[in-house]
């Protein structure tokens, strides 16, 4: 089956870059799916600002950014993703959200359609065991900022079949990104490594080793990471790092992976990173 049309449920950070690309380098049309209208219309105006940007660079004419967004449709009903022939879940990175969300879609989607999750390490086989096709269940996990980041790890579950594994494939390269294969272990590979070392950067933080600019400029100078890992946990969120952290402390089972007291204290503040204004800094 071709697939023309591609439903993303989420339309935050994840969910409105994945429809960008989706709908400018592969030519989709998309049903950008959230909650609340309030939701799609921030991500569709991410999406608006980030097209503007290429026009003024010359690298898309007005012409072309009126079309892609003319094939991104808002959606605020689950029931809408009957018309999607593939769907990407980028919602919030909660399994128990994600579990129902799969239940819901398992239902409403024709039996032969993928489904696949943006989860950055939510396990895919539990994730697939909520649906009647787990084969059909898969891993698509994009990174931040979407439309810059070039890789998609593409993870298989359990039961996920060749087949599903193969259309998801060609499909991230389709949208113009470089998809690398992975298998299910909690946070895949890119967070298993990544989110540790974050973590590991906010305990030096703690413990005052040093200030978090230093830090930062420390490993931007010394390893040649294009942003620090403090900039990096708040342009991620750094509730979805303590998720992350909390998948692989509760998955393996191993102390190493356990989440930075410091890291808990800013998420129950509030200070979530870029997207509320504030986490190691401060954004106007
Ligand atoms: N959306 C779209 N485009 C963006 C963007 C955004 N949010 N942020 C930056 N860009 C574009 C700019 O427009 C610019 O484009 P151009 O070169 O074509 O003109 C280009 O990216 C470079 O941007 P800047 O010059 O403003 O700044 P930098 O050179 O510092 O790059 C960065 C910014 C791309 C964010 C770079 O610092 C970087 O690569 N940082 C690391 C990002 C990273 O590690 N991401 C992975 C996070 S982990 C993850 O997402 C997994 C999840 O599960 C947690």
């Amino acid at each position: 089956m071709e697939v023309k049309t591609i439903g993303i449920v989420g339309a935050g950070q994840m969910g409105s870059g994945i429809a960008q690309v989706a709908a400018q380098v592969g030519g989709f049309n998309i049903i950008l799916n959230d909650i609340a209208e309030e939701f799609v219309n921030r991500g569709l105006k991410t999406v608006t600002t980030n097209l503007e940007r290429l026009v003024e660079k010359g690298r898309l004419t007005s012409e072309e950014k009126e079309a892609v967004l003319g094939r991104i449709k808002k959606s605020v009903a689950l029931r809408d993703m009957e018309q999607a022939d593939f769907i990407i879940e980028a919602a919030t990175e909660r399994e128990d959200l994600k579990i129902n969300i799969f239940r819901e879609l398992d239902k409403l989607c024709r039996p032969e359609i993928i489904l696949a999750s943006n989860t950055s390490s939510i396990p895919i086989t539990r994730i697939s065991a909520a649906t009647n096709r787990p084969d059909k269940v898969i891993g698509m996990h994009f990174f931040n900022p979407v439309p810059v980041m070039r890789l998609v790890e593409v993870i298989k579950g359990l039961a996920t079949s060749d087949e599903t594994f193969q259309i998801t494939f060609s499909l991230a390269e389709k949208m113009g990104k470089t998809p690398v294969r992975c298998n299910d272990f909690p946070g895949f590979v890119a967070n298993r490594i990544l989110v540790p070392m974050i973590n590991e950067a906010i305990y030096a933080l703690m413990e005052g080793v040093g200030e978090a600019k230093d830090i930062d400029e420390i490993m931007k100078l010394g390893a040649n990471h294009p942003m620090g890992p403090l900039a990096l946990a708040d342009l991620i969120g750094l509730d979805t790092c303590l998720a992350i952290m909390e998948v692989l402390h509760k998955g393996f089972g191993d102390d190493k992976y356990r989440p930075c007291p410091l890291l808990r204290k800013y998420v129950d503040a509030g200070y979530l990173g870029r997207k509320t204004g504030r986490g190691f800094y401060e954004y106007k």
